[in-house]
């Protein structure tokens, strides 16, 4: 039986290259590929699947233009605001995306994001990089303990609820809003919020776990910011379309907020150059998922869900 042709508009860890080039007729060009240029490669390859990542951004316009031969885009993410997946719909064009697989890893880099910020991490690692050589006071240079402390997550997926797993290792309360209440055993003790002006004035730190649509965008504005109690801790693993930058650098500079740890941004990868003059910001370039283990299972599923559909059958992770 001939291979499936596929488009790889990715770059992409060696393991999933590998199975790629086994279990498949791909074009692998050595670049990200942006909308237009995926375009072209499907149709100068008469390709039946098309492999993305967010980098690829397909809205409505795009998606029309695709040929009738493409059975599939499979997103390299859990998210999938970078696709009009109406559009996909509306043309009998299956798109998938790799949910579950990343949940323990972007928990993680949320601790890691909550840790930094509460224990100053950024700032700590300066000294040392300039040499230390001066002792500090007991009474100098001061974290926040994370222990004892009300954690509030936004959006209670199976990302928040992982993260909610880890903060109660750590002692800390979790209180959640979520567009519905969870199930008591998916709960696991949490206190649901049933508006964010609910939870928020309760938060000693902030979460974000919502993914970014219509109804996310902006929701951290100057408004929320300021029904969180003074020298709240913020931080944002999920996108940057949820956060007015203008406000949270605002509310870092008066001390509204003691500190924020950020892996998303707006206009990724060019950030708000703002941020990087904040002492209280602990700053990740997008790395939630970014494991050898994680990126892996990651692109192992989008075959899968290739596979799948280049097989005939149904796909494993439809959106
Ligand atoms: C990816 C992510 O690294 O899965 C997601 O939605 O944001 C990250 O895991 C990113 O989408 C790759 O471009």
């Amino acid at each position: 039986m001939s291979k499936s042709r596929l488009v790889v508009a990715t770059r992409l860890p060696a393991a999933v290259i590998e199975r790629i080039h086994r279990d498949f007729d791909a074009f692998v060009p050595p670049n990200d590929l942006d909308g237009p240029q995926a375009l072209q490669a499907v149709m100068d390859t008469k390709a039946q699947a098309l492999l993305v990542s967010g980098k690829t951004r397909l809205d409505g316009d795009l998606i029309a233009r695709l040929p009738a031969h493409l059975k599939i885009v499979a997103t390299c993410s859990v998210g999938f605001d970078h696709i009009e997946v109406a559009a996909a719909r509306t043309r009998g064009l299956i798109v998938t995306n790799t949910p579950d697989v990343l949940n323990d890893c972007t928990a993680d880099m949320a601790m890691l994001l909550i840790l930094a910020a509460c224990r100053r991490a950024a700032e700590y690692e300066q000294v040392m990089r300039r040499g230390w050589g001066t002792a500090f006071g007991m009474g100098e240079f001061l974290g926040q303990s994370v222990s004892g402390k009300r954690l509030g997550i936004i959006g209670m997926g199976r990302i928040g609820q992982a993260v909610a797993r880890r903060a109660r290792g750590f002692g800390m309360t979790v209180l959640y809003n979520n567009r519905r209440r969870l199930a008591p055993d998916l709960e696991q003790g949490a206190i649901y919020c049933e508006t964010l002006d609910a939870l928020l004035p309760r938060c000693d730190i902030l979460s974000l776990h919502a993914p970014a649509t219509a109804d996310t965008e902006n929701l951290i504005n100057a408004r929320t910011l300021a029904l969180l109690p003074k020298g709240a801790v913020f931080v944002n693993t999920a996108r940057g379309q949820l956060v007015d930058e203008d406000a949270l650098i605002a509310a870092l500079s008066s001390g509204q907020l003691f500190a924020a740890g950020l892996d998303v941004f707006r206009g990724e990868p060019n950030v708000d150059p703002r941020f990087r003059s904040l002492p209280n910001v602990f700053l990740c370039p997008h790395m939630g998922s970014a494991t050898v283990e994680t990126r892996n299972a990651m692109g192992l599923r989008c075959l899968d869900n290739i596979a799948a559909v280049c097989a005939g059958l149904a796909p494993i992770d439809p959106l």
